[in-house]
Formats: C-alpha cells, structure tokens, sequence
C-alpha cells in the first residue's frame, strides 16, 4: 500500500491508471478507521482494479462549535486497518494542500441538505459536497462507496452526482453496528462508560417505533412520541435533538408514514459529554 500525501502526486498517479484501462474505486473517509469503514473497503475491493482510500479530517464540513480540533486522528492505525483491507492508496493530504488559503469555490446543494442534520450544521453538507467533489477531481474514481449510517449525506451526494453529471457510480454499505446495536462511528469515543452503556437504546427506540409502524401506526408526532418515551424509560443521559420521517431519496418531511420507504433519521445528544450520535432506520 502507497501513502500519498500530496494531491497533484494522487491526481497523476490516478489519471495514469486510467490511461492504462483501470477501473478505480474511492473510498471517501476522515480516518480514525473502524469496522464500518473496513465495510466500505470490502464492498468496493472487488469493484475495481485500484482501490483508493481518503483520510482527510475535512475543516469546511465543521461548524465553528463542533469538533474539529477534538476529531480523533490515528494515521499509524488507519495505514494498518487499509492494509488488511486490501487498499492499494492511503491518501492522507494536510489541510494546507487540500484548500488554498484563498480557496473561494464550494459546492452547494441546496435541497436534500436543507432539513435533519443541516437545520442545526448549516455549513456541513457544503462542506462535504466541496470536499467530495475534489476528491472525485484528484481520485478520478469510476465507483465509490459511502455508509448508510449518514443517509442523509448518501442522499446529497447522489443528487449532487446527478445534477452536476460526474461520471461516477455511487454504492451505499448497510449500518455495522456493535453487538449491542449501537450504530459505529468515531464519536462513539467521546462517550463516558455510562453515555455508552446507554447508547444502544437509540436503535432499541428506533426498532420500537418500526415496530409499531408494522403493526399499524402512521401517524408521525405518535412515532416520535413513542420514541422519546423509550429513550427516557431507559435513561436520562438522551437530549432528542430531532426524529423525523422523510423520503429517503429526497429528506422530505412526510406527513404520513409509507411502511415501506421511509426513512426515519435521528440525532440524540448523549448530555454529559454533549456527544451527537446519528443513527436511522428505513421502514
Ligand atoms: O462521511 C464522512 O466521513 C465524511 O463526511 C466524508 C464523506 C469523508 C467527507 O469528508
């Protein structure tokens, strides 16, 4: 496995697999590599001749009061992780040589971003659709691969692919989830043992309300209800910070539940140590 560092080395190194008939894959990622990651790898592995892993902490996709500076960064583990994984390219860029210090073009999507996460993180998803389109630039993937567990960024991505015509194929990898249920992400570490004994009920709430809209229930404020009771009964560490219904191509609110289709997304601060945890479900 090669590390890159600089970006014009990654773009050059790509475009010339290209010209010799490679099939590329990207795996976009900000490091602190885990099993959901490892996921991702595998899913794209066999996709394609050149595997191409980012490990990139992305500064434009932080709100001035999130945690950038606080985001867990283990390069020596991720080279390991990507090794075992089969990743031909670690690309571990500075800051510095991803954006000018005069950088002044982002990428904006202007729908699909707007409600769940982005109501709170304005900034976020134009961060994330700049960096990712730069990726794309430097990685000239043919696929790449993004988790469920950020449905709504899979979301906005895809309308991004479409609306701007990139020539790139976007595969989306199932929730890996600890054995208790808790959905993996990095932020998982911010938990106090307490916070983490608890967490797991986030998906116990969710698999509850599915469950009722199995057995007939449609109407979403009941939903959430429902949802909010569970997570009190269990513990007293949750903060709601949304749960909502919403086409799952689209994040359009619904006012009514479809059993099979919908996406119900939810973010819960964990109150001791204000950790966000996102976690969804599709009906
Ligand atoms: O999902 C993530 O880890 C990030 O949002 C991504 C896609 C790597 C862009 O920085």
């Amino acid at each position: 496995m090669k590390l890159i560092r600089e970006p014009d080395e990654l773009q050059a190194l790509a475009l010339s697999f290209r010209a010799s008939g490679k099939t590329i894959a990207l795996v976009p990622t900000m490091g602190n590599l885990h099993a959901g990651h490892a996921s991702l790898m595998d899913i794209a592995r066999p996709q394609a001749d050149i595997l191409i892993v980012s490990d990139f902490v992305n500064p434009t996709q932080f709100g001035p009061n999130e945690d950038f500076d606080a985001y867990p960064r283990t390069l020596e583990a991720d080279m390991a992780l990507a090794e075992a994984h089969g990743v031909d390219i670690l690309f571990a860029p500075a800051a510095s040589s991803i954006y000018k210090a005069d950088a002044s073009t982002f990428v904006k999507e202007n729908s699909c971003s707007q409600g769940l996460c982005g109501r709170s993180r304005p900034v976020h998803f134009q961060g994330v659709c700049t960096v990712v389109n730069l990726l794309f630039n430097l990685a000239v993937p043919h696929l790449a691969v993004f988790g469920q567990k950020d449905a709504q960024q899979v979301a906005v991505l895809k309308r991004m692919v479409r609306d701007l015509h990139i020539p790139v194929k976007l595969l989306v990898a199932p929730i890996v989830r600890e054995s208790d249920g808790l959905a993996l992400s990095s932020r998982n570490q911010y938990l106090t043992a307490e916070e983490r004994a608890a967490a797991p009920q986030i998906h116990v709430a969710l698999q509850a309300l599915s469950a009722a809209v199995s057995a007939g229930e449609r109407v979403p404020a009941k939903l959430e209800k429902l949802f909010k009771e569970t997570l009190s009964a269990a513990s007293d560490l949750f903060e709601p910070q949304y749960l909502e219904f919403v086409d799952r191509e689209t994040m359009a609110p619904l006012e009514k539940v479809v059993p099979a289709g919908t996406l119900v997304a939810t973010a819960v601060y964990m109150k001791k140590t204000r950790t966000r945890l996102i976690d969804n479900i599709l009906l």
